[in-house]
């Protein structure tokens, strides 16, 4: 099926009944030359992928699995900005939507209540100096019913249904997501713009000012979040009073 809406990004939307991920089909698409903008949305997916090989539950009926066609000026230094914009539009969109105070916790969970609601896989192909493309993969957990989950997944993660205690359209969702990121993604693509999508990403975070746990392959970090850098790395305190500064990995937020 093919629908559309009215800025760039979403003016064509191809929707599957299920694939194994968006992101695949969107990589595939925009190697044979998909333009900017080109969505690919399913109601299911038999193999989603998470951030760091993790899977991603895709049942059907329920909740938003959807890749956007991105083609940003960006250098390849510059790719965390692009999951940052993507975690900025749908905390905006989900806020609107839905009226729940959703946060980011960096680099790109989309939290409500300290829970997981959503996420975002940002994968690209790029030369050594420019981002050919990137496709930028966004699970929200729409209708599903918490019950559904497994314990320990139950204690990490949410859903709007759940949060609300009612069903939501994925269709409004979808449209807002699109629509803010139509806007949010222009500012990539120049100075001044970055600054602000730091500025709007720092805004909406729940991170900053935490005590936190990063872990990056075998190595773990404990320290005060201070700031994120232009590049959108993660600045940390550590207790030694030394700055480290972490481009991706798991972070947890510690009481206390
Ligand atoms: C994360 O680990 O937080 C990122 C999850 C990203 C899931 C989405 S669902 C649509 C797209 N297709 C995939 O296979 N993954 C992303």
């Amino acid at each position: 099926m093919k629908a559309g809406i009215e800025g760039d990004i979403g003016k064509e939307i191809l929707f599957y009944n299920t694939v194994n991920s968006t992101n695949t089909i969107a990589a595939e698409l925009a190697e044979r030359g998909a333009p900017e903008g080109l969505v690919v949305l399913a109601d299911s997916q038999q193999k989603g992928r998470g951030r760091l090989g993790r899977t991603w539950l895709s049942p059907p009926g329920v909740n938003i699995y959807m890749s956007i066609i991105l083609r940003p000026v960006l250098k390849p230094r510059d790719i965390t900005l692009i999951t940052l914009m993507a975690a900025i539009s749908c905390t905006i969109a989900l806020r609107r939507a839905t009226g729940l105070k959703a946060e980011i916790k960096w680099p790109n969970d989309l939290m409500v209540s300290n829970k997981k609601i959503g996420g975002i896989l940002t994968e690209l192909k790029m030369s050594p100096e420019r981002i050919i493309f990137a496709v930028t993969g966004i699970g929200i957990n729409v209708n599903v019913d918490i019950s559904e989950f497994a314990d320990e997944v139950k204690e990490i993660a949410t859903s709007v249904k759940n949060e609300t205690g009612i069903p939501h359209s994925r269709t409004v969702l979808i449209r807002e997501i699109l629509d803010e990121t139509d806007r949010w993604r222009r500012f990539l693509n120049n100075e001044e713009g970055r600054k602000r999508l730091l500025s709007e990403w720092q805004h909406l975070t729940s991170t900053l000012g935490k005590k936190v746990m990063v872990i990056v392959g075998k190595e773990r970090f404990t320290g005060l979040a201070e700031s994120i850098d232009d590049m959108g790395m993660l600045i940390l305190r550590l207790s030694s009073g030394e700055l480290k500064k972490i481009s991706s990995g798991d972070l947890t937020i510690l009481r206390g």
